[in-house]
């Protein structure tokens, strides 16, 4: 993979007409574009279907959370959308896991659709051990991440979005090189922390083993956000040489 391949810019923006200018600015230096929940409830999937249009790779992160039936059918429309990559709550439970699988591959061949990844989310990094243990989960965060991530590589999901201090243990844990690993939490060499706390470059990230990187205001929000985007490929680059 080429070092911009890894990079997928979060369009955490209110508007389609600034997610659209933040496209126009990145395209060819970027590999994707990350529409979550804020930018798809303001633009709805219209949005996702323009930037698609313009040629780019759309991952869908609306992080699915729900019955089996209701996930799958989600998927599919995700799939239909034509996104690159979506996402679920490992923590829906392999049933829905297994079935959101299922439903991708049967539309994929009955529709002649591009199969999306589908990834998982374990634990979310705004949790700690205490609000773990207030829903009644015992386990430590990195045994929980692991045991979420070996469900969702089990139900034949294709990787898990995880956190910079988790790319190690689950690149130990789970015994498939062509696990994906998506990273947010990704800052580049002396920029902004933001609210971001734990922080790994994007060097450090793809030598531990992430394929992905989420990267939103250290390109959004940079004077030049091409320039930017430019500057962590090379760190990219210059890392993994
Ligand atoms: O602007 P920044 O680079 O912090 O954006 C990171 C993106 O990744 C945001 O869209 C954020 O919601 C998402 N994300 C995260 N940490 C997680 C999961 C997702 O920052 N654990």
């Amino acid at each position: 993979m080429q070092p911009k391949d890894r990079i997928v810019v979060a369009l955490d923006v209110e508007t389609p007409a600034q997610a659209l200018s933040l496209v126009e600015q990145l395209c060819g230096l970027v590999g994707m574009f990350k529409i979550g929940k804020q930018l798809f409830t303001a633009a709805g999937p219209d949005i996702v279907r323009q930037v698609i249009g313009r040629g780019e790779k759309v991952f869908l992160d609306l992080k699915f959370h729900d019955i089996p039936n209701t996930v799958a059918a989600a998927g599919v429309e995700a799939a239909r959308l034509g996104v690159s990559i979506f996402n679920v709550h490992s923590l829906g439970g392999s049933a829905m896991m297994r079935a959101t699988v299922d439903a991708i591959n049967d539309a994929a061949e009955r529709e002649k659709l591009i199969k999306p990844l589908i990834l998982a989310v374990t634990i979310l990094t705004s949790h700690d051990q205490a609000s773990l243990t207030e829903l009644g989960i015992e386990r430590s965060i990195p045994e929980q991440v692991v045991h979420l991530a070996r469900l969702a590589s089990a139900a034949g999901i294709n990787g898990v979005v995880a956190s910079p201090q988790e790319i190690s243990p689950l690149r130990q844990a789970i015994d498939n090189p062509s696990f994906v690993i998506l990273t947010p939490g990704v800052r580049p060499t002396g920029a902004a922390l933001n609210d971001q706390k734990r922080v790994m470059t994007p060097g450090e990230a793809v030598k531990t083993g992430a394929d992905y990187l989420v990267i939103g205001r250290p390109i959004t929000s940079a004077g030049d956000p091409a320039a930017a985007a430019q500057k962590i490929c090379e760190e990219i680059e210059q890392a993994v040489a």
